[in-house]
């Protein structure tokens, strides 16, 4: 029998999935699980866009789409772009995919040739190594400094980058950290890519998830940059819609209808239905996700009020998202020496599902979702702290 192919050779199922089986294991045991793992919003879709969705099935839109998506959503996305960010990408420049996660696989595919390289900094969501491995690129990690939250600077992002630097992978607000990149942070990463001319993705699936009333800051917002962008944004974290599989990327022209073709031979179009219910999405009242923010906001206090009681750790304080990335390198070495055992421990004796630090390219920390109720973050801490405290 012939071998798969050489690009499979590191490309693999996440070992988090193990984490996320056994967590749904041990609950169905009946046993008490702190899900902390959690990487979506702990709410329904509301109920209006559920509605349109259910639309769309009673009308019979449920047949093939154009590859790039309906008329109505790109033109929805892009009111919203132009109206709420100030990111004037026309209809024509919009790209609707399945999901934020194929828009950012399209992307990489339709700029890397093999044996290019791909700028990751890390912690990273978990796919970006394997989706530039897929396209036979080159995934060169960058590892910004604790101390300045893991925001990329841009000597760091200078001293990695070749003459087969092709992407930039830049993610704000930020999985796993929460950080939030400002305007200022941008800005000189923004003049290297104009100077070196290489693509950026600029991953802002959790723009709308920013506390205090912070505006977001986006990498597509300097013009200067504006043809080597690939904008990539979901409903999934937004709009409490991540099993609809909804996302796009905008672009200029040449970037977005790169990355329709690519998704046409692959996945046709996105689904017809999550489609419909995301002009519901965009078009409908925006108060729940006000109202998440406010919910997400108030547990983000509340988990970094309570982390802050446990000793010999540290974290960026999250500004976004709804993650706490925790460094524990003083609880590792005895009865776990990494964060992946330390995260095996912490859910068999406490139960505590948490993500290792591992699954996003840095050992040494654990990262804690807060999208579970404020009961279970009372008492996930508390387990949390003596869990820790058992470690050593
Ligand atoms: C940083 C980041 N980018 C992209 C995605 C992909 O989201 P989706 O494919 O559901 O839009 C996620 C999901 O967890 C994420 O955390």
């Amino acid at each position: 029998m012939k071998s798969l192919s050489k690009r499979m050779d590191h490309v693999s199922e996440a070992l988090t999935l193990r984490i996320a089986a056994r967590a749904k294991e041990l609950s169905k045991q009946g046993r008490k699980v702190f899900f902390f793992s959690i990487g979506e919003p702990d709410f329904p879709t509301p109920r209006a866009i559920k509605d349109k969705g259910i639309e769309a099935i009673e009308t019979d839109f449920t047949k093939y789409t154009a590859g790039s998506g309906i008329p109505e959503l790109r033109k929805a996305i892009s009111a919203d772009l132009t109206g709420r960010l100030g990111l004037p990408y026309a209809p024509e420049e919009i790209a609707v995919t399945i999901g934020g996660k194929f828009a950012i696989a399209a992307a990489v595919l339709a700029s890397c040739d093999p044996g290019d390289e791909v700028v990751i900094p890390l912690p990273c969501f978990p796919s970006y190594f394997d989706q530039a491995r897929l396209a036979q690129a080159i995934p060169v990690p960058v590892t910004p400094s604790e101390e300045n939250g893991f925001r990329l600077t841009r000597s760091q992002l200078e001293a990695v980058c070749t003459p087969r630097t092709k992407m930039l992978l830049l993610n704000t607000p930020h999985n796993p950290t929460g950080v939030v990149y400002s305007r200022e942070d941008l800005a000189p990463l923004a003049a290297f890519i104009k100077e070196s001319g290489i693509y950026a993705v600029a991953d802002e699936v959790y723009e709308r998830l920013i506390f205090g009333g912070q505006r977001h800051a986006s990498l597509a917002s300097f013009p200067e940059i504006r043809d080597q962008v690939f904008l990539v944004n979901s409903f999934s974290k937004t709009y409490c819609m991540t099993g609809w599989r909804i996302g796009y990327c905008a672009a200029p022209k040449a970037l977005s209808s790169a990355v329709a073709a690519v998704q046409s031979h692959m996945n046709s179009s996105a689904n017809s239905i999550a489609q419909w219910a995301a002009v519901g999405a965009l078009e409908g009242s925006q108060e729940p996700v006000d109202r998440m923010l406010a919910v997400f906001e108030r547990r983000r206090d509340l988990m970094v009020e309570l982390a802050s009681t446990i000793p010999d750790i540290t974290f960026p304080r999250p500004d976004g998202a709804f993650y706490l990335f925790i460094n524990i390198t003083r609880y590792l070495g005895g009865r776990a020496r990494n964060s992946f055992e330390a995260a095996m421990y912490l859910l068999e004796e406490h139960g505590l599902a948490v993500m290792p630090g591992s699954a996003f390219g840095t050992e040494g920390f654990i990262r804690l979702s807060y999208a579970v109720s404020d009961e279970d973050i009372r008492n996930g801490m508390q387990e949390l702290k003596s869990g820790l405290e058992a470690l050593r």
